[in-house]
């Protein structure tokens, strides 16, 4: 078991205020923010700088998906946490990657894996063998059922439901409350009950992942790093785990 007593949050928004208090029910400390927006000063009290230069431990507390990939991309090596709130229920099975976070009451049922700076957010319920790939955010209160998998990159909308076995491709937009009863390509916006493509961002992501389904080949390869979690609750600390 390895100690940390500090985190530092990329990111002076809403979603990081959510971070901050799951980082004070573990003890640890949040010395300051980073932002890029050079007005912003302070959050809930903390300090916000506008370099994160030399700053580690640190997790990326942005919502969007392709700035939280951005954001990755510009720091680089560095040391990331993944905290995990203490009412958050997870499988011992489970695999996550770091950077990652998840929220009150959550769920994370055997074997499902979870890439590096997914966020899991308050209340949603990952069921057995989901795997969800780096960058997702699946949003308050969403249903994944056993089996899917959702591609990297890609934003589940609040309270949507996807049925099990199903492969939601990279980079979509699923808006909140759609039921996913089929799969979706990378690239799409696509919402509704039932869930159905309304814009397709990128027509070449498009074409790959279709070739790839039909080839039966999956769209959610996920890594594994050493990874740090901030267990739960109330104990001090975070363990390496596999
Ligand atoms: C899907 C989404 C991204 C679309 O945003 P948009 O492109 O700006 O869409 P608009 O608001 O212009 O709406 C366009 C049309 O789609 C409909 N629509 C938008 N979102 C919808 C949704 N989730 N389900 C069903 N219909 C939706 C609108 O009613 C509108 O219909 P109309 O043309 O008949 O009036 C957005 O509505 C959404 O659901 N975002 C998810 C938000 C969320 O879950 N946040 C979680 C924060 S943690």
């Amino acid at each position: 078991m390895e100690q940390t007593d500090k985190v530092h949050l990329y990111g002076a928004s809403g979603h990081a205020k959510v971070v901050m208090d799951i980082a004070r029910l573990a003890y640890v400390d949040v010395p300051c923010l980073i932002d890029d927006n050079q007005h912003v000063n302070e959050l809930a009290g903390k300090p916000v700088v506008h370099s994160a230069d030399g700053l580690s431990p640190m997790i990326i507390t942005i919502g969007d998906c392709q700035i939280r990939r951005e954001i990755a991309q510009k720091l680089g090596e560095r040391e990331f946490l993944t905290v995990i709130h203490p009412s958050a229920v997870k499988a011992d099975s489970v695999k996550m990657g770091y950077g990652t976070v998840v929220m009150a009451c959550a769920i994370m049922n055997p074997y499902v894996e979870v890439g590096n700076h997914c966020i899991i957010n308050t209340g949603a319920s990952l069921d057995h063998d989901v795997k969800v790939g780096d960058f997702v955010h699946i949003a308050p209160h969403c249903t994944v059922c056993g089996g899917s998998a959702i591609g990297e990159g890609t934003w589940l909308g609040a309270g949507t439901t996807v049925i099990q076995e199903i492969h939601i491709g990279k980079d979509c937009y699923i808006g909140a409350g759609s039921v996913v009863v089929k799969d979706i390509p990378d690239g799409c916006l696509a919402y509704g009950n039932p869930c159905r493509i309304v814009k397709i961002v990128n027509q070449d992501m498009v074409e790959n992942s279709r070739t790839q389904l039909s080839r039966g080949g999956k769209l959610c390869s996920l890594k594994f790093h050493s990874l740090k979690i901030i267990v739960y609750g109330r104990r001090r600390g975070y363990s390496y785990a596999a």
